[in-house]
């Protein structure tokens, strides 16, 4: 599967509003002239100043050319987008006063175009950190309804096609939460099956991996996964899974009889969900450099509406594939 081109193709046929709140940095502005040249997007908007913007670009050599500019600090929307901010967070302890402050930051107001639905879409990261991309979505975009966790999955491709999808899966969460809760690992786990459908095109069969099988060792980590697992079953989320498994009781069908007889993931996991950030994180690099695998992400997972952080070593072509995928996921 070419996971890049299809992603293209699903934005394309979309055609969402993208905005990318670092404009003035010198590859988000390529990438912003690809996306509308590959008609990867119906609009892409630069949030900065304006100045900044163009001196940027022409450095560059990139015409800017039917990209939308769009400076927070001066635009006639600031009280506004400042009062709603206000509005979301005043049982936090805002004030109208910091709202309008905070408001011209731009990745608190890309968060709020998609908030708005001014934009469909928002990628950042070039230059801010996870966390700072992570915190603006949380405070005002949320996570989807009936789900209190933002994490993010990773798509492994090009493995040997009996694993997965015919070579694809979901390994989650490997970028967001440190340490989980068990209730957020079911949240993982849902987020994950969700992740699993609009990439892969699959049903899900997931698997909440552990060092334990069935309750062969234990430990809290194991409990965890164990609680998990029963959290699961209680919300009857509509995919199959199985818990606690290790990796080669998932993936293995011998070794599934030997460890896990019965288990409804034999032979048919596409799905991994990682106990922790250090398993999960450790894990997706382990199968892209050992095992020669492509990792494609990560890709946040549990927001209300898409939106995408990217590495800060970002190439070009990283950031439009980043964009293509959060298109193509917008509703
Ligand atoms: N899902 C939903 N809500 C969350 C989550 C989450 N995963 N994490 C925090 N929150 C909420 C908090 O409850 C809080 O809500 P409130 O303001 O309404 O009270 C708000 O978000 C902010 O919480 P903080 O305490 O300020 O944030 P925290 O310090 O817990 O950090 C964060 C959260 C930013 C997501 C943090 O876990 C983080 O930085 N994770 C990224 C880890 C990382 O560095 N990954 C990159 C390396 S891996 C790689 O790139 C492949």
């Amino acid at each position: 599967m070419d996971f890049v081109e299809i992603m293209k193709g699903k934005a394309v046929s979309k055609q969402k509003k993208l905005v990318l709140p670092e404009g003035t940095e010198p590859r988000t502005i390529k990438a912003a002239r690809i996306i509308i040249d590959e008609r990867l997007a119906a609009s892409v908007t630069l949030l900065g100043e304006t100045a900044n913007i163009q001196t940027a670009a022409e450095k560059e050599g990139v015409n800017l050319g039917g990209i939308h500019i769009v400076c927070p600090k001066t635009d006639t929307k600031l009280n506004s987008y400042a009062h709603e901010y206000y509005e979301l967070r005043k049982h936090k302890g805002m004030t109208e006063e910091q709202a309008k402050i905070d408001m011209a930051d731009p990745l608190r107001w890309g968060a709020m175009m998609v908030h708005l639905n001014e934009a469909d879409a928002m990628v950042a990261g070039a230059e801010n950190t996870t966390g700072d991309v992570l915190r603006a979505g949380l405070a005002i975009i949320g996570t989807v309804p009936g789900l209190k966790t933002a994490s993010s999955c990773f798509v492994m491709a090009g493995l040997d096609s009996q694993w997965g999808a015919d070579g694809a899966m979901i390994f989650s969460d490997c970028a967001v939460i440190p340490d989980p809760t068990a209730e957020q690992l079911a949240d993982i786990s849902e987020s994950a099956a969700r992740s699993c459908r609009e990439f892969l095109g699959v049903e899900p069969v997931a698997a909440l991996l552990s060092f334990s099988t069935k309750g062969s060792a234990k430990h809290d980590n194991v409990a965890k996964v164990q609680s998990a697992v029963e959290i699961l079953k209680g919300r009857n989320p509509g995919f199959v899974f199985d818990g606690e498994l290790q990796a080669d009781a998932a993936l293995v069908p011998s070794v599934t009889d030997k460890k896990a007889p019965g288990s409804p993931v034999k032979g048919k996991v596409n799905t991994l969900v990682f106990p922790d950030l250090g398993a999960g994180n450790i894990g997706y690099k382990l199968v892209q450099r050992l095992g020669n695998a492509e990792a494609f992400g990560p890709f946040l997972q549990g927001f209300a509406k898409p939106i995408s952080d990217l590495s800060r070593g970002a190439s070009v072509d990283d950031i439009v594939t980043t964009c293509a995928v959060t298109l193509s996921r917008a509703q």
